[in-house]
């Protein structure tokens, strides 16, 4: 296929390209190494001239009002909605995601504007407080933050960072966006989709690059918000570096380690097939993914039994060939994967299916699912804690529901659970005791819906949901005593001596 022409970093409305760049890199889609998708460069000076353009563009954006922004969204909207078939193939020469699901992410790119502007907005409408104070009227209004950065994941280069941007912009912020260095080619095609649509000077701004350009974007002392979804490891360090940027709001979508419990009284087709689609679509690489599965000793056997037969059915492939499933990320994403394997048999486990790097006739970072069958609960254990971010999942066994949720608890991150059972009382249990920022009854782990809040607790986020509340974050709330009256004097307190003259 075509190798991408790289435009360089979009700033102010213009591309700048890296001409003697401070990096170069090129990605080859992990789907098929021979493809070379994008050569793309950086150059550091640019994050400055982004971000001041960004701030350049702040006021007169947040001034512009409601209205008018949403005229620019629903433009985008259109673009977007035009240009989803070719993001599509981008995102599936990118990442190697199957094409079909490729389409669902760039489908969702719209229907993120839609579901901003009908249902998210409502969560900072102005409010009138009547009596606030005795005889005097409350406001609760919320006004933008001013200038964020948002730094963008490889798994979904679109729709994650979109689920930041679309809200910061209708809220009147102005941003620049630094894609996955692993999706250049999806980040040039978003800011080619506020090029098209026309979006004022500088409200939008892409800056690419690897590690240095997102640390010199986060630090930057004139960004007002940094909005990340990413790795457990990247955020803490991002964490780190800004720790005294008390002006900040920092948001970390990070990891998970999502557990499944499957109780005795489980619809087990459904409980199968949920599982089967947490455990490996996308081949493991979404924060949601399910990555430990825990079993009722009465339904354990027959669980396995199909899961197995299941996971061994799975096409694995080129994302052009219809699979349900394609490959990993990176060579080091597959050496990573394969180590796993190595540390659950040293420490016991017993694998089911093994995972091990798969050669297809396009050569790419192809894996099998694993399945690996722990001997007992070990809240130490390397395999049972760690995110692996692959096709891979580890069984349990337990007959006691607050070991179940022990169980669920114990890896340090805190995104998903699900729960596959009929007995209400365990759900509302769970509810409160399991620590999740997401609790799914009779459903699978992953596929996050845009209309509810989306963030998890402990290794998994700080507490600022994403999705439908990424509004919330966007936005600083503003209270206003409002007093229309004349001065009468009245209620002054003792001592003060004023004298009204008229
Ligand atoms: C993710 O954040 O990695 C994906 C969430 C989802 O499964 O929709």
């Amino acid at each position: 296929m075509k190798t991408l022409r790289f435009r360089g970093d979009f700033i102010n409305n213009h591309w700048l390209l890296s001409e003697n760049g401070d990096d170069e890199w090129t990605v080859q889609s992990p789907a098929d190494l021979k493809d070379v998708v994008v050569r793309a460069g950086a150059k550091y000076e640019h994050v400055e001239k982004a971000v001041e353009a960004a701030r350049a563009a702040y006021l007169p954006w947040a001034h512009l009002g409601l209205e008018k922004r949403k005229q620019y969204l629903q433009r985008l909207k259109e673009v977007f909605i035009t240009k989803a078939p070719e993001l599509a193939e981008i995102i599936a020469r990118e990442t190697g995601k199957p094409l079909w699901e490729s389409k669902t992410e760039a489908a969702a790119m719209a229907s993120k504007i839609d579901i901003t502007l009908a249902h998210s907005l409502k969560l900072v409408a102005e409010e009138e407080v009547k009596d606030a104070l005795p005889g005097v009227n409350g406001y609760i209004r919320f006004k933008p933050r001013g200038v964020m950065a948002v730094v963008g994941p490889f798994n979904f280069p679109a729709h994650l960072p979109n689920g930041h941007i679309i809200p910061a912009l209708i809220a009147g912020n102005t941003v620049v966006f630094k894609p996955s260095d692993k999706a250049p080619g999806v980040g040039q095609w978003m800011a080619e989709a506020y090029a098209s649509a026309d979006f004022p000077l500088g409200v939008f701004n892409l800056v690419q690059g690897r590690i240095e350009v997102g640390k010199r974007l986060v630090m930057h002392e004139s960004v007002d918000g940094v909005l990340f979804t990413g790795s457990y490891e990247v955020g803490l360090k991002i964490k780190q570096d800004t720790l005294t940027h008390f002006w900040k709001i920092l948001v970390l979508e990070m990891g998970g380690k999502n557990a499944t419990v499957v109780w005795d009284d489980a619809d087990l087709k459904k409980a199968v097939y949920e599982s089967l689609i947490g455990a490996f679509m996308t081949a493991g690489q979404r924060c949601s993914c399910t990555s430990r599965i825990i079993l009722h000793p009465a339904i354990k056997d027959q669980f396995i039994d199909q899961f197995y037969a299941g996971a061994k059915k799975l096409k694995i492939g080129h994302w052009r060939d219809n699979a349900f499933m394609g490959p990993l990320i990176s060579a080091d994403s597959v050496e990573k994967f394969v180590r796993y394997q190595e540390i659950a048999k040293r420490e016991g486990a017993e694998s089911l299916m093994r995972g091990k790097a798969l050669s297809l006739e396009n050569e790419g970072y192809y894996v099998t699912p694993s399945i690996n069958i722990v001997p007992a609960f070990e809240p130490k254990s390397v395999y049972q804690k760690s995110e692996i971010f692959g096709p891979n999942v580890a069984m349990f066994t337990t007959d006691s529901f607050e070991q179940a949720l022990a169980i669920n608890n114990s890896s340090g991150f805190g995104l998903v659970m699900s729960l596959f059972t009929k007995n209400r009382a365990l759900y509302e249990k769970a509810l409160i005791e399991a620590q999740v920022g997401q609790l799914n009854l009779n459903r699978t782990t992953n596929g996050a819906s845009s209309k509810l809040p989306f963030g998890g607790m402990n290794k998994s986020g700080n507490d600022r949901a994403s999705a439908h509340f990424a509004i919330q974050y966007c936005t600083v709330p503003v209270a206003s005593l409002e007093d229309p009256g004349p001065f009468t004097g009245a209620n002054m307190p003792p001592g003060l001596n004023f004298e009204v003259k008229d």
